[in-house]
């Protein structure tokens, strides 16, 4: 990963933004503090499904939106814990993979996991030595769910949140699958995925023409 971006990273956040994580942590624990303050509570990240866009091989990159890509800019942080919300996990490995600004994916055939398509706006990388990631991309568009998806032909046309897919995977912890939201999208409340998590919903907040996210992950120990 792009590790020039990394310090940038802590800077940008907010005690705001620390109050309203899903796995909710203090700051501390990026900054070299204690990590806990009486009122936080540590969760494991709520898992999801892989979805039919998931694409094996993605290349290794922490921009997955070109210059040029259409949308609104998008720059997200976080830092990948153990179960105790205080130990980061480097070297943690991150597949991320969205929709374009239009709702469209790099491919028209759900559910082949091993297409090799263009890998656009899909990506892996490595968390840095502190447990860190950062990712440039674009705001993803909403897309309706594609008829005739086996076990999901009750949910086709409905219209989906905005969302970026997420799979994490560390030596140590139970591999997770997630979608990542945005709080405010109106469509999440009827969203049959979505609806039961907002845990994995956060706040944008706007930077001069970029938007700024944080999201933390906390996997589940294997031992
Ligand atoms: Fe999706």
């Amino acid at each position: 990963m792009s590790k020039d971006l990394i310090p940038k990273m802590t800077l940008a956040l907010s005690r705001r933004t620390f109050l309203h994580r899903s796995a909710v942590i203090v700051g501390g624990a990026l900054l070299g503090g204690p990590a806990f303050a009486a009122n936080q509570v540590c969760r494991l990240t709520e898992p999801e499904i892989v979805g039919p866009f998931y694409r094996f091989g993605a290349p290794f990159r922490s921009q997955l939106a070109g210059p040029d890509e259409p949308g609104d800019r998008l720059i997200l942080t976080g830092t990948v814990f153990s179960s105790d919300c205080r130990t980061p996990l480097p070297g943690a490995l991150i597949e991320m993979w969205q929709a374009n600004n239009a709702g469209l994916y790099d491919t028209s055939k759900p559910g082949n996991f091993t297409e090799a398509t263009t890998f656009h706006l899909r990506g892996m990388l490595y968390t840095d030595e502190k447990g860190r990631y950062q990712i440039e991309t674009i705001v993803p568009g909403r897309y309706p769910v594609p008829p005739n998806l086996p076990g999901l032909e009750k949910y086709a046309g409905l219209m989906r949140p905005a969302h970026i897919h997420f799979r994490v995977i560390e030596s140590l912890h139970i591999p997770l699958t997630m979608q990542l939201y945005f709080k405010g999208d109106p469509f999440i409340a009827k969203d049959p995925w979505a609806g039961h998590k907002q845990s994995l919903a956060i706040d944008l907040e706007q930077d001069g023409r970029l938007r700024r996210g944080v999201f933390d992950i906390v996997l589940a120990r294997g031992l």
